[in-house]
């Protein structure tokens, strides 16, 4: 067992609305990655949870006729329920409105004001009433006026406490020159420098009470609340245990901090998690190597469109995993995009997956060989030292690809592992073809050689199941319930790949682990206007 830990955050989601596909498939990322490390035998600490404050949550209570934290409670319960209909295994849960959150939020600014890195000042501009937002030369027509989306649109002067930011460019650019690897892909991190290059602005951090009133207090000025952005951020702080309180029931910080990654979508790296961030941590003092990594992940569009409730192709999370199962939903929400890239999620590639590498591949895998065992040897497994080309190709197989799915793994590319994972099972069931047990079953001299086909069949599925348990560890577990073997919970993958089945092990009955889809035609998961 490893002594390192692993400390993984997501994004917090917004409780403005509630959550769709991209919501799930972030969680899954992070909640893979987790359990993978935990898997591994390192304690890991998983930090996932909602942003409730806000301009739109506050609009959308209004519109529903609820108070602020009513609406938040009510779309925070949605959160909750999908995480767990979806095996998200957190540990960890950051709701803004968490009176352990408001305190650190509040000392936080109490120490950049003492540090002189607040000033209050006047803003001049356009202002939209409806929207209730102050807008920019990008919200101006082709023809330079403010559309009529924007309703009435008034010139204001409002005073606000303004963040020191541009203090820290020169820093922040050398820190990222010095780091690259603090943004994944690398890509993105070009992006962010280019964008850091032409940044010339401070960050407004308060809203008058006047026009927000649903955020945390400024300790220092009433009148305002925080800006959601500076509040949301240090969520990765407060529920971590940073300036906690005694008894305040949360992790010790200096056994976790600094998260090895911050997952979060590619619309939130800049500014936020790009410049604000890094700027605010330093700013509080932290050392460059206390500052945590970024895996930027990316979109899952329709047909090439960003998912909107607007344009109705929202697609419910909760709807597929009823459909087709938690495990197949998981699964191909980590096979279906390259992480950092953007997919199109496709309702019929998910049938297709599931019905190809799901329940044909792998289901009937487990389905054929517990059948043979049950039917050739009463389903008692004999352990045999016979060996044959075929046997030793796919344990070839298993090698090369054990090493595979750990490199890619541990790069975040879970697409990549699973297809290391499917080269075994592939092969598995290349082995029951190359070798025929049907054929051996009638050759009484072949009796060793089917023992040992068998036995290595059975094998191959109980080290599938456990390279499968980040990913799906609810058919992991039927898989190992069905070979009859618990893997012990305190032992790591390393011991427990290395554990075998006994000789004379009695396996358990055969159940379809993907059940063939009794599907009515329409698309019963995806809603669309068009
Ligand atoms: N509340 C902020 C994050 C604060 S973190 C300190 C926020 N919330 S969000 O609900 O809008 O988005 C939450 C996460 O979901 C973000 O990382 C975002 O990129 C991700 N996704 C939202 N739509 C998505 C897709 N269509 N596809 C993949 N991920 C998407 O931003």
């Amino acid at each position: 067992m490893s002594n390192k830990t692993f400390f993984i955050t997501t994004a917090i989601d917004y409780t403005n609305a509630a959550p769709h596909i991209g919501h799930a498939y972030e969680k899954v990322l992070a909640d893979v990655i987790a359990r993978y490390h935990r898997l591994c035998g390192t304690p890991t600490l998983f930090l996932t949870g909602v942003d409730q404050h806000g301009q739109k949550v506050q609009q959308s209570a209004e519109r529903e006729n609820l108070s602020s934290q009513e609406f938040a409670t009510q779309v925070t319960r949605h959160f909750l329920d999908l995480w767990e209909q979806l095996d998200i295994q957190y540990d960890q849960w950051a709701a803004t409105t968490d009176p352990r959150h408001t305190a650190c939020v509040q000392k936080i600014l109490t120490q950049l004001h003492d540090q002189g890195l607040l000033y209050k000042a006047a803003h001049k501009g356009f202002y939209s009433i409806r929207q209730e937002q102050f807008l920019t030369d990008k919200e101006r027509d082709a023809s330079g006026n403010f559309g009529p989306e924007w309703g009435e649109v008034v010139e204001i002067e409002e005073e606000n406490w303004y963040f020191k930011l541009t203090d820290y460019r020169e820093w922040l650019l050398g820190f990222l020159k010095k780091r690259p690897q603090f943004v994944t892909p690398a890509f993105r991190s070009q992006e962010l420098l280019h964008a850091v290059e032409k940044f010339t602005n401070d960050l407004c951090i308060s809203r008058p009470k006047t026009r927000l009133a649903w955020g945390i207090e400024f300790p220092f000025d009433r009148d305002y609340v925080t800006y959601v952005w500076f509040d949301a951020l240090i969520n990765y702080l407060s529920f971590s245990g940073y300036l906690a309180e005694p008894g305040a029931n949360l992790p010790k910080f200096e056994d976790w901090w600094p998260a090895q990654t911050h997952v979060i979508g590619k619309d939130i790296l800049i500014p936020a998690h790009g410049v604000y961030w890094p700027i605010m941590l330093h700013a509080m003092g932290f050392e460059d190597d206390q500052i945590p990594n970024l895996l930027v992940h990316g979109w899952w569009n329709i047909s090439g469109s960003k998912i909107s409730k607007s344009l109705g192709n929202v697609i419910d999370p909760k709807l597929l995993a009823e459909k087709y199962g938690t495990s197949a939903l998981r699964y191909y929400l980590m096979r279906d995009i390259s992480t950092g890239q953007d997919a199109d999620f496709s309702e019929d590639r998910l049938h297709t997956r599931y019905t190809t590498e799901l329940a044909n591949d792998l289901g009937n895998l487990l389905n054929r060989s517990l059948n043979m065992v049950s039917r050739y040897h009463e389903s008692v497994l004999h352990a045999s030292e016979t060996s044959s080309p075929a046997i030793e190709s796919l344990d070839a197989v298993v090698t090369e690809n054990l090493a595979q799915y750990h490199a890619t793994m541990q790069k975040f590319e879970i697409h990549h592992a699973l297809e290391a994972v499917w080269k075994i099972v592939i092969a598995s069931n290349g082995l029951v073809e190359a070798s025929a047990p049907w054929k051996l079953a009638k050759d009484p001299a072949e009796a060793e050689h089917l023992k040992a086909v068998l036995y290595h069949l059975c094998e191959k599925l109980r080290k599938i199941s456990l390279l499968i348990t980040p990913v799906m560890p609810a058919a992991a577990a039927q898989i190992q319930e069905q070979l009859n073997w618990t893997p012990a919970s305190e032992q790591d993958l390393e011991t427990l790949w290395s554990a075998t089945l006994p000789d004379g092990h009695t396996l358990g009955k055969p159940q379809p682990i993907f059940p063939r889809l009794e599907l009515p035609d329409s698309d019963a998961a995806t809603e669309t206007n068009a």
